[in-house]
């Protein structure tokens, strides 16, 4: 609802209108009161989320304390749903916030790419196709769910609030006095009733700008729902219609002039713009109660995100030589998940990509720690041959399936054969902000395996083979870890550290080439489990300095601040830094390249995302994936994680090679969320750092802190847009994406510029695509070149698959790079849309008339549940309500269809029955029942008064005679 942006496409002209407002404010607000898509998208995850802990505390008989309204944090949620003792665990939200933030991007993105489709945004009376953009939207968001495609489903649950939350902006329903949400825009069996015809006049003028009473009385008397019409290029609309209104929408100039929309505070109908944001939560919620009902409590929770741990992420060279490497690999993550097994810090996922030459993958990916155990088992190194391998490729395949954010570790000793992927694999690592380590054995010895195979000793990876490593671990915040077979698996203690859950990183440098140098990090009392590695060759040396001057040097392995391990080129010191919080001093000596990072346990952390205005002056932002402009401006939206009493002082991009820091400009968003501007960010690779004070922690003076991000931000020379309009596809369509690449000089384009670049478009799913080899940008073609990439999905896509395509541009020279990153999600045409149907049989009741003897007896609820003989059949049934106990059989309907007998018994105690029945596609039938009500009085009162809510529920209990009653009609109850 507020404001939409619109940035225009028309073929390759883009129309950019600055400052178009026409929807919820989608990330930011001008004027500090009204409501954002991000604010009402979050608060409805928060409180659904909530709910869903709430409801399996109470079944687990926890205690759940924490009160739902619109005043949840992502730190009061996870806390609250966290079943382990806070005291002793470390939490850490990064997960969850990471997953809301996707969401609400993806929300943002539709007045972006559907700034003008009247349809994503319930103008122009579209409701009957608005509401099927949600309710196909909502079945792919579960057909996603359903193949554990989370991030996908996070994408298109946030484009379908979207248009959700729209409907309350732009509708009459607010003004109708309408309390509660409009359920059957997200049910797709019901009729959309009291809908106001195309032909019936909506609207009267406004009273000089005022519009607080322009809705036609006899359409309010009538309850009749009408939306605004709008239009930037046209003042035309069907005679008698409201408007949208605003400077923007030309049809609110005609009569009957002026709008209704309430996107923010000072829209036509602003004065019930907070009426509108809170049933746009509220109806925001009930869908999300849709989606949790259909997928499960468990699965619901993954999509949200919520949860601790990490997976546990292996890609592994299976080439002869690896035997070794593949029996560390099997014991750490063994040890890993019999450790963990059953405590929060329990890997969430597993996956495993084995590659060789040619082959690589396939992928696993499992929530089943037994079945990654068995695959790992099975892996042999007895494939390729000959090296190098395609390591690539594999990773690709790893960083595509795993959550984002996650650590991944590739065991090899070859080089790789595919170089060629390594911007794509650093732009997958961009967007995804996964750490890369990387396990590389033997490298710079001989080996015997290859070595007899060739014939001839050779040094298997070379000095620029080796670097790719470095650079990609460098990129991601990973680390290239070099050591001989037999030293691996002191090497693989890292593996250990980072599976511990709220890692953080507080400093992180790499110098190439190597020189002697100081740093300094503060250590704040959040920390726990202090960790610094050092990666360089074996004649470094090292002091370590604490914050009360005690100092430790190399040569000790053992001193009063750390204890150091050595393996390969890698030193692990595990940090004493108990009572001494302040500034710590590592000095390094090498002149040879290396690397620091110093890491703890903290719930005290961040996530960011790099944003872009929409063009012109009054625009919002939206997410931007691909580099910022070299010389340009840059913006981030930071969200601090951990703790309600941080104070962020700080943000910065840090240059590590340079030690230059560039300072942005920080803009509260409120709730631990900050828009931070960046003037003139010079080229370079950068690293976003924040500082601030914790008054937590039980310490008597607020401590600084320090974070740092793992993944490095790139700026670029070259800018790379796509004209993509849409975010989804069907099974077997192609869709064509214009793309514009343009040579940019400080941030703005260079019309005079000339040159050719290299076009790669490659997708996470191996799909066929086209593009140009090259684009030039001629002489007089005002420093732009364009071309156009095509996309097939196959015919056998199925629903709720996601493809990314990203598509890079990379100039002559080959030293700069930039791309951009479209996102669609494969839906089929949902031809199921009819819920299950529920009839009840009959109830046999043998209950007591009062309440006191009533856990002595039973009742029965019988019902025949069906999906009908055109639907996809049921796919589950579980108890949503009662304490019994449910039997299912299957028979066959008159009509042939197939029928699902549910027999329900529970103790009289418990008298009432809610059953979900949810077919193959997600949609969502309920089946309640009660048995009588018993008297909680002593047995004076007349048992026959008290009813049952069954329609013939009569109930003849006397003492021990079963009584059998049949309900003859059906009763049928629609949720
Ligand atoms: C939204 O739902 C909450 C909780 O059910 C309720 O208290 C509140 O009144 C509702 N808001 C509106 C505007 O109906
Ligand atoms: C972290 O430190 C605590 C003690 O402060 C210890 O009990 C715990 O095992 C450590 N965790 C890890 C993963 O090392
Ligand atoms: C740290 O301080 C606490 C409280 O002042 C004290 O009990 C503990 O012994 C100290 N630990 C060390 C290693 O000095």
């Amino acid at each position: 609802m507020m404001h939409r942006q619109a940035v225009v496409f028309m073929g390759v002209v883009i129309l950019s209108l600055s400052g178009l407002i026409h929807s919820f404010q989608p990330l930011f607000t001008l004027d500090g009161k009204s409501t954002t898509h991000r604010v009402i998208t979050q608060m409805a995850l928060l409180r659904k989320t909530a709910e869903v802990c709430r409801d399996i505390a109470a079944t687990e008989g926890r205690d759940f304390s924490l009160t739902i309204d619109n005043s949840l944090t992502a730190d009061k949620v996870q806390t609250a749903c966290s079943s382990s003792d806070p005291s002793s665990a470390v939490l850490s939200t990064v997960r969850f916030q990471t997953s809301i933030a996707k969401v609400y991007f993806s929300n943002a993105k539709v007045d972006v790419i559907y700034a003008l489709s009247e349809k994503y945004h319930f103008d122009d009376e579209s409701f009957e196709a608005g509401r099927d953009l949600i309710t196909s939207g909502v079945s792919a968001v579960k057909a996603s769910v359903k193949l554990e495609n989370f991030v996908a489903g996070r994408w298109t649950l946030g484009r379908v609030c979207h248009t959700l939350q729209d409907f309350y902006s732009h509708s009459s329903w607010v003004e109708l006095g309408r309390t509660t949400p409009y359920s059957s825009l997200i049910r797709p069996d019901e009729p959309l009733q009291n809908l106001a015809g195309p032909t019936v006049p909506t609207c009267r003028s406004c009273k000089g700008g005022n519009c607080t009473d322009n809705l036609l009385p006899d359409l309010l008397q009538q309850g009749l729902i009408t939306s605004g019409y709008f239009s930037i290029f046209s003042s035309s609309k069907p005679a008698g219609k409201c408007s949208h209104g605003g400077t923007f929408d030309r049809t609110s100039r005609r009569d009957p002039v002026g709008g209704i929309n309430k996107d923010v505070v000072g829209s036509s109908h602003g004065f019930l713009h907070q009426k509108a944001a809170d049933l746009a939560v509220n109806a925001t919620v009930e869908l999300l109660q849709d989606i949790r009902v259909a997928v499960g409590d468990k699965n619901f929770l993954q999509l949200m995100g919520l949860s601790q741990s990490s997976v546990l992420c292996f890609v592994i060279d299976t080439t002869g030589s690896m035997a070794d490497d593949i029996a560390e690999a099997k014991r750490v993550s063994f040890d890993i998940i019999d450790r963990k097994r059953g405590t929060p810090q329990e890997p969430s996922a597993y996956i495993l990509v084995p590659f060789n030459d040619p082959d690589f993958g396939p992928l696993l990916r499992t929530t089943d720690a037994d079945v990654f155990k068995d695959n790992i088992n099975r892996l042999s190194a007895d494939g390729g041959g000959d090296i190098p391998e395609l390591c690539l490729s594999g990773l690709q395949l790893a960083l595509t399936a795993a959550p984002p954010s996650s650590e991944i570790f590739v065991f090899t000793d070859a080089p790789a054969k595919d170089a060629h992927l390594k911007s794509t694999i650093t732009a997958l690592i961009e967007s995804t902000k996964s750490v890369v380590t990387f396990m590389l054995t033997d490298v710079l010895a001989t080996r015997q395996r290859r070595k007899s195979l060739q014939g001839v000793s050779q040094r298997l990876l070379s000095e620029s083979d080796a670097q790719l490593y470095r650079d990609l671990a460098q990129a991601s915040g990973g680390q290239a870890i070099e050591v001989t077979k037999s030293d691996l698996s002191l090497a693989t203690s890292i593996i250990q550290d980072t599976s511990a859950g709220a890692v953080v990183t507080v400093f992180q440098v790499v110098r190439n080439p190597g020189s002697p140098a100081e740093f300094t990090f503060p250590v704040d009392s959040s920390l726990r489990n202090m960790t610094a590695y050092i990666t360089g060759t074996s004649s470094l040396k090292f002091t370590l300095t604490s914050s009360s001057g005690v100092s430790q040097s190399s040569s000790q392995s053992s001193g009063p601040l750390a204890s150091v391990t050595r393996a390969g080129n890698l030193l692990r010191l595990g940090l004493n830094t108990e009572n001494q919080t302040g500034s710590w001093r590592i000095s390094v000596d090498s002149d040879n390249p290396y690397s620091v990072k110093v890491t703890g346990q903290s719930s005290v952390n961040f996530i960011f995302n790099l944003v872009e205005a929409h063009e012109g002056v009054h625009g919002d932002f939206d997410l931007k994936e691909g580099r910022a402009l070299s010389g340009g401006n840059a913006s981030l939206l930071v969200s601090v994680t951990g703790s309600d009493t941080v104070k962020v002082t700080e943000v910065t991009l840090f240059d590590s090679s340079r030690s230059t820091e560039v300072n942005g400009s920080l803009q509260s968003l409120g709730s631990g969320n900050f828009l931070v501007t960046f003037r003139e960010v010079p080229a370079g690779d950068f690293v976003v750092r924040m500082r601030g004070e914790d008054s937590s922690s039980g310490s008597r003076s607020p401590n600084s802190f320090q974070r740092q991000a793992a993944t490095q931000l790139k700026t670029s020379s070259i800018s790379v847009t796509v004209q993509a309009n849409t975010t989804n596809t069907e099974p077997g369509s192609t869709i064509i994406i214009p793309f514009t690449v343009a040579a940019t000089t400080n941030g703005v384009v260079n019309d005079s510029a000339t040159g050719t670049f290299t076009v790669r478009a490659n997708n996470d799913r191996s799909y066929t695509s086209t593009s140009p080899s090259t684009v030039t940008v001629a002489e007089g073609g005002g420093g732009k070149a364009n071309g156009t990439v095509t996309l097939t999905v196959p015919e056998d896509a199925a629903t709720g698959t996601d493809v990314t395509l990203t598509i890079e541009a990379e100039n002559a020279a080959a030293t700069d790079v930039n791309y951009a990153v479209i996102r669609l999600s494969v839906a089929a045409k949902v031809t199921d849309v009819t819920r299950p149907v529920c009839q009840v049989v009959m109830i046999l009741d043998t209950c007591p008339s009062s309440s006191s003897l009533c856990a002595s007896s039973q009742w029965t609820f019988i019902a025949n549940l069906t999906d009908g003989i055109n639907g996809t059949g049921i796919d589950s049934i579980t108890i949503r309500l009662g304490n019994g106990t449910l039997n299912t059989t299957t028979a066959t309907g008159a009509g042939g269809e197939n029928i699902t007998v549910a027999s329900y018994s529970a103790p009289c105690c418990s008298p009432n029955v809610e059953l979900t029945v949810v077919d193959k596609v997600g949609n969502v039938g309920t089946c309640a029942g009660q048995v009588r009500a018993l008297t909680t009085a002593v047995p004076a009162v007349t048992p026959a008064a008290v009813n049952t809510t069954s329609s013939r529920g009569h109930t003849l209990s006397t003492s021990h005679c079963l009584l059998i009653l049949i309900s003859a009609v059906v009763f049928l109850l629609w949720r």
